[in-house]
């Protein structure tokens, strides 16, 4: 039996919930949270990306999620944005609509859904979460997230600490944006192995941040880290590497709690 509405209502004991949603370039998530465990509440809604990326359309499709959990009036509300955001503002887009850059998605969302909304990076959203609840749960010092995708995206997090929008998938590599050469899109693009993406780019990529970084722990996220068996063992760092936990579920844990101000904002 599918959920109707009513029955995915999230009106109720809103003590220690907060709702998260993760833009992505094909599909909008978003679920209520627990986070005391970092659990969802209930099964995620997913929206298709409209074709057309543009503020207003995201908006609708915002509003209409928040609308869908029927969530109460003092539910925080976390969004994920795949791009660098300083102040509710998005500085540059690399993979939605152009329209975005300048626009201010802090009020963009608040006036679609009619209440306060707190926005960060996507990647900054799967690594909290990731710290908070998942791979990085247990680990203090810097933790370096890195998220496979259409793009690279990065967190970085410092005991607990996020320092937002550190774009490392933009780093300059063999004259080129790095992301365009080592995502897990471009691997497809380039019709590359595992082992041939693994022991190519990607390598020279993680050596590379390593370096910058010096991280205590990398933890590896995007989709693709569900395969992480064809890949990851053949990756050399001087750092502990793992696979992500919250999977696909990190943006909207980590834009969750960024939104309830959880442990430490
Ligand atoms: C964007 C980042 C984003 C990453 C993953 C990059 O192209 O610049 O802001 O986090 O893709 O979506």
């Amino acid at each position: 039996m599918s959920t109707t509405k009513s029955e995915a209502s999230a009106s109720t004991n809103t003590s220690n919930v907060a709702m998260g949603i993760d833009i992505g370039g094909t599909g909008i998530k978003g679920a209520p949270v627990d986070l005391t465990t970092g659990e969802l509440l209930m099964k995620r809604h997913r929206i298709p990306t409209p074709e057309s990326s543009t503020p207003q359309a995201v908006g609708a499709v915002i509003a209409e999620m928040v609308q869908y959990f029927d969530l109460a009036p003092d539910v925080p509300v976390g969004v994920a944005f795949p791009a660098p955001i300083r102040h509710g503002v998005i500085k540059f887009i690399a993979n939605l609509d152009k329209s975005w850059k300048g626009v201010n998605l802090e009020e963009v969302a608040a006036d679609a859904v009619g209440r306060q909304v707190s926005v960060l990076n996507d990647a900054d959203a799967a690594g909290y979460g990731e710290a908070l609840f998942g791979a990085a749960k247990e680990e203090r010092g810097t933790i370096l997230v890195l998220t496979l995708g259409t793009g690279i995206g990065s967190a970085l997090i410092v005991n607990d600490v996020l320092v937002p929008n550190t774009e490392f998938g933009h780093l300059e590599m063999n004259g080129g944006d790095a992301e365009k050469a080592a995502s897990a899109v471009s691997r497809e693009r380039l019709g590359m192995e595992w082992d041939e993406w693994a022991d190519g780019p990607l390598q020279q990529y993680f050596t590379m941040v390593d370096m910058l970084m010096s991280p205590d722990l990398i933890v590896v996220g995007g989709g693709v880290s569900k395969a992480h068996e064809k890949w990851l063992p053949r990756l050399s760092v001087e750092c502990p590497i793992t696979p992500a936990m919250l999977r696909n579920n990190a943006g909207i844990v980590g834009a969750a709690a960024w939104a309830a101000g959880h442990v430490t904002r």
